[in-house]
This record gives C-alpha cells, structure tokens and sequence, in this order.
C-alpha cells in the first residue's frame, strides 16, 4: 500500500490531521471530534476559543490559578481526568471491565492542539450516545435513565470517583456495545480543590456526591417539565 493509502486507512499515532475527522459534538471548552474508521474512539480537543497561544488557558485572571497547575495551561482539564481515570483504573488492573467513565486511551497531536483519545460511548444504532439532557429535550427520558443515573452514583460512591462539574451533558446513553444499558459520565471528573480533599477523603466525596445528585435531579425536574415530561411519575428523585 503506498504512503497515502496507510494515512487514510491508519490511525497514526504521531499525529492526526483533524480535517479528516467529524466534529461530533462540543461542550463549552472541548471539541469532539470522531471518524467512521475508527469507531471506538473520539479525540478531544481544547476549543480554539479556550486556549491561547502557547496553550495556555484564557483566563480573565491570573490569581486564580496556582503556579503548580499553570504549567498544565490549556491542559489541565485533561489532567485532571487523567488523574481520576489511573485512580479508577488501577482497582481493576488486569480485568476486563466497563467502567461508568468514559476510557481514556491516551493521547496524540493532532492539527487542533493535543487531543485525548477517549471510549467512545455509543447507542446501539452505532450512532453517538445521546447526553441525558438531550433525552429530556426530545421528551425520550424514561424511568430506566434515572435509574442508571442513580446507578451511577451508587457505583461513583463505592469507587470513590471525585466529580468536579455536574450537568446532565456530561452524562451520556449508553445502550450499545452488548452491555446491559447503562449512564456513561463523559465529562466533569477529577478534583477541583487544590488539596485533593475529595479524593483523601471518602466521606466528604459521597456528601458531595449526593448533592450533585440531587442537583441533577433538580435538572431533570427543570428541564423535564419544560420539554413536557410527567416527572412526577418518576421514581427515586431526591427532590
Ligand atoms: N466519550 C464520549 N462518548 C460519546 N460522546 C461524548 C464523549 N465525550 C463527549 N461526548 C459528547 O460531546 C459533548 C461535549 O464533550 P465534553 O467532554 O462534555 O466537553 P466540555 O469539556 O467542553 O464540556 C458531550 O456533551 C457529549 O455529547
Ligand atoms: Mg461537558
């Protein structure tokens, strides 16, 4: 095969030209992007708009942010992700096992910026898993969804996993790839705080756990009664 063809039919691990994949999805700092050849995988990139030159972060503010985490720039996202993925990952060394966050399989150059190649969690069409929020939107959102958020939490709660940002795009359908239907968390891990006292301490973690649970509840209340939904006949809201 000549030169060309590989590129094509390859994913190559030195660096990827984005102008051959599609932009899947945004939120408001990250670009997904996918590409029909490789179907277990999205690469996330800083959004243009959320870095400047050299990487670093646009931040109205320069106080805000240690000296320790400005070297991470643009980055620390990533980082943070990555932190909470290895702490995740290395109580199921050696076994093969769904996770309910999103894997993180490492990371390349891309045209765009490093992008963070990711599992990319699908519906069983083969299409991108829907976010919980857009479920609500299209009035799709049904009892078994709030089970599996709170299903989600009970496993976040006994694995410890540390969430920094909880909305309902972070979290995504997953009723693909031959496991029972579950949520997926995409997006929003990893400890804010500076100390990691979230990650040292269990007990503040599922406090804090169960409010984000409660807020998304909130969330699927607001958005539910405005799409149109009997969120009402709901159970195991918190609110
Ligand atoms: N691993 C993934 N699998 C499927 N969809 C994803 C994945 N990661 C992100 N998405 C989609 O892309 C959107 C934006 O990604 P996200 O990581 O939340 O960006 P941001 O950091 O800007 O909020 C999500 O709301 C979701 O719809
Ligand atoms: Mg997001």
């Amino acid at each position: 095969m000549t030169g060309n063809g590989m590129s094509e039919m390859q994913f190559s691990l030195d660096y990827v030209d984005l102008a051959q994949w599609r932009l899947a999805g945004h939120g408001a700092s990250r670009n997904i992007f996918e590409n029909r050849m490789h179907p277990d995988v999205v690469i996330k990139t800083v959004k243009p708009s959320a870095q400047s030159a050299g990487g670093n972060r646009k931040v109205k503010s320069k106080l805000l942010f240690f000296k320790k985490w400005r070297r991470f720039g643009a980055y620390m996202v990533f980082r943070r992700e990555l932190e909470e993925y290895l702490n995740l990952a290395r109580k199921f060394a050696g076994e093969e096992k769904r996770l309910p966050i999103a894997k993180i399989f490492g990371f390349v150059q891309t045209s765009q910026g490093l992008g963070m190649i990711v599992e990319r969690v699908s519906s069983r069409d083969g299409s991108l898993a829907p976010t919980l929020r857009r479920l609500i939107e299209e009035r799709r959102f049904e009892q078994n969804h709030l089970d599996g958020l709170n299903e989600f939490f009970s496993e976040a709660q006994r694995l410890h996993i540390v969430l920094m940002d909880c909305n309902l795009g972070n979290f995504v359908w997953c009723d693909g790839g031959g496991s029972n239907p579950r949520v997926v968390c995409v997006d929003g891990t990893g400890e804010k705080s500076p100390v990691g006292m979230y990650a040292m301490s269990g007990v503040l973690n599922r406090i804090k756990l169960k409010r984000y649970r409660a807020r998304l509840h909130r969330q699927i209340w607001k958005h539910g009664e405005a799409a149109g939904i009997n969120v009402s006949s709901l159970v195991g809201m918190s609110v």
